[in-house]
């Protein structure tokens, strides 16, 4: 996934370089040979560079063509294609967002869920259609052999799980569930589910069928999503959840949209909040998180840490497929 705070310090080139170097390599050969196309293209480049700095990411560059029908099969096919149709491929890039929702990232969010007393009241903040508000509905296979939650479920999470991860027998029971983002997506419109679609990069088969898995879960009971600020809404939303159930504010693959001055502000509203604060968020992201690692975090793949009240539990695979566990059950 890109940063995009992580991100303005690089020139565009340079960030279309890194992605391809990076993040696609060894994830998308497609998606790798692509940016690296774009980061020697100076046309497409100059054309890049017009669009405001949040919206210059790979990711929504890729997701935008892809969802107009653009083709991906190789780069002069793209770049011809992509200039071509500039004003459409803008107008996409400057309506929607990189708002991937990744539901295997319950299977890092799992062991912590299930440890708190039970019942739990989720809320997701920065929670895109809201994927990550069910996991008590998916289905869990850790390391190929232990097997969590209902065989029914048309959602498996496979995750490769290290050290003493304490998992649970059974998923944890959530009584209430609501999130919380600036453009919430609505898993019954065909389009937003289509942009999700597209944010799944192509050869990534699996996670788009747990994508849709997922769609089908929650289109089934529809999440309560807020639009809104997290900073501005959390608070409110909190005070709806429903008194006998532990509280559980979570993100993933949100913080880093927001400015360090916001991130600091969140930071103050979770500690003066009687909930728990889970947060899965890129290494470095969260500062009071980050000061608590007892080692660095290694900087040879994109690690995320998970945190439970700033305190790191576990390394995580940025889309949930592997879990390292820090400090013991
Ligand atoms: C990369 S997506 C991650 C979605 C989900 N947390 C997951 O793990 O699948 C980041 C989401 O955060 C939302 N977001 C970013 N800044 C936000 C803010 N200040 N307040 C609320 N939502 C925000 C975006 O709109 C987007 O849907």
């Amino acid at each position: 996934m890109t940063l995009p705070y992580a991100a303005v310090t690089m020139n565009t080139q340079q960030r279309y370089q890194e992605f391809s170097a990076r993040e696609a390599r060894g994830h998308s050969t497609t998606y790798a040979e692509l940016t690296e196309g774009v980061a020697t293209d100076r046309d497409l480049l100059a054309l890049i560079d017009l669009l405001p700095q949040p919206k210059r990411q790979p990711n929504l560059l890729l997701a935008a063509v892809r969802f107009l029908g653009g083709p991906v099969n190789g780069y002069p096919a793209f770049r011809t294609w992509a200039i071509d149709h500039w004003p459409q491929v803008r107008a996409t890039i400057l309506e929607r967002r990189t708002q991937t929702n990744e539901p295997g990232r319950c299977a890092c969010l799992l062991p912590v869920l299930a440890g708190l007393p039970q019942p739990l009241a989720l809320i997701e903040v920065g929670a895109s259609a809201g994927l990550c508000l069910y996991p008590d509905r998916y289905r869990y296979v850790y390391n190929g052999r232990t097997r969590i939650g209902s065989d029914t479920s048309p959602v498996t999470l496979t995750c490769d799980a290290q050290g003493d991860v304490p998992l649970p027998e059974a998923p944890p029971e959530v009584v209430w569930r609501g999130g919380i983002d600036l453009n919430p997506l609505d898993v019954r419109d065909r389009e937003d589910v289509r942009w999700l679609e597209s944010l799944v990069w192509p050869e990534q088969d699996r996670r788009l069928r747990m994508l849709q898995g997922a769609v089908e879960v929650a289109a089934a009971e529809p999440p309560l999503l807020v639009r809104g600020d997290l900073n501005e809404a959390v608070r409110e939303l909190l005070a709806q959840a429903p008194a006998g159930a532990t509280p559980v504010v979570f993100h993933s693959a949100v913080l880093a949209y927001l400015s360090s001055t916001e991130r600091e502000a969140f930071t103050e509203t979770m500690r003066g909040e009687h909930a728990h604060w889970i947060s899965n968020e890129a290494a470095g992201v969260l500062p009071s998180v980050q000061q608590r690692l007892a080692r660095p975090v290694p900087q040879d793949r994109l690690t995320f840490v998970l945190a439970m009240d700033e305190k790191p539990v576990a390394l995580t695979g940025p889309h949930g497929q592997w879990l390292e566990w820090l400090n013991g059950p």
